[in-house]
């Protein structure tokens, strides 16, 4: 560990997709912190190897739920399950989401709904269930996992895409109404990452190659 942020030792952390990827390196870090860490997936084999990961290391070992985002009514309940046994929430992390591919011509209106429910839908939920006891607690931070693509116009998943360009929209019309009671919340918006998924599907050397004359360096920190 480099640095040692004691202010989130303790601290109560929920994080969506938090089995692999982005998602299971956050549930990592915030164990190595001493963080009480939650994370909801439907990955049951890739929450394992994190958590045996986390065990091998020493850190804080998390709880994993078993539960998939796109029912609201499960996550809802599965979050206000453990406020009532555990405390308020300290920290949201809304991340889950899928970058399938698909063109404009590909999508019906079952796969549209499907997609905006998938990456934008259950982080406003998330939020919703969590707010009273983050005022009980007198704040908290929320942070949400936008993406760059929208900006930089990606063609290849234009349902995907709006659904992320939400997630900046969402962010900005909640700070207000969640700032004054001492709630941050910031989203985040990621470029192209090296996670297992992303390298086994995209990050063919074409497309890394792109990457990086775009990024402006002549060397990336894509391995
Ligand atoms: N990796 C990148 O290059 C990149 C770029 C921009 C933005 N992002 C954003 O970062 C976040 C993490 O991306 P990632 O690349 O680590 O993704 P990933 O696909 O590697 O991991 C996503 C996790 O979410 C879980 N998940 C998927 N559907 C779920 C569901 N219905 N219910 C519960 N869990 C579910 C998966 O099982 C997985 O553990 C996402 O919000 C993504 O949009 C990633």
């Amino acid at each position: 560990m480099k640095t040692k942020y004691f202010d989130l030792k303790n601290k109560r952390a929920l994080i969506s997709g938090g089995a692999a990827g982005i998602g299971s390196s956050i549930v990592e870090h915030l164990c190595e912190q001493g963080a009480e860490v939650y994370f909801f997936d439907i990955d049951k084999q890739e929450a394992k190897k994190t958590i045996n990961k986390i065990k091998k290391k020493k850190f804080k070992i998390p709880i994993f739920v078993n539960c998939d985002v796109k029912n609201i009514k499960k996550y809802k309940s599965s979050i206000l399950k453990i406020i009532k046994k555990n405390g308020p929430i300290d920290i949201l992390i809304n991340n889950a989401s899928n970058d399938q591919r698909h063109s404009l011509e590909e999508i019906t209106e079952r796969y549209w709904d499907d997609r905006i429910s998938l990456n934008l839908k259950h982080y406003l939920f998330a939020i919703q269930t969590v707010k009273k006891s983050m005022i009980k607690n007198k704040g908290g931070s929320i942070i949400n996992l936008g993406s760059v693509s929208w900006v930089r116009g990606a063609v290849m998943f234009p349902a995907y895409s709006t659904a992320k360009a939400g997630i900046h929209g969402l962010t900005r019309s909640l700070a207000r109404d969640l700032g004054k009671h001492n709630i941050r919340i910031n989203s985040i918006a990621p470029g192209s990452i090296a996670t297992d998924r992303q390298s086994k599907l995209w990050l063919k050397p074409k497309f890394k190659k792109r990457n990086i004359e775009k990024s402006g360096f002549k060397k990336t920190i894509i391995t």
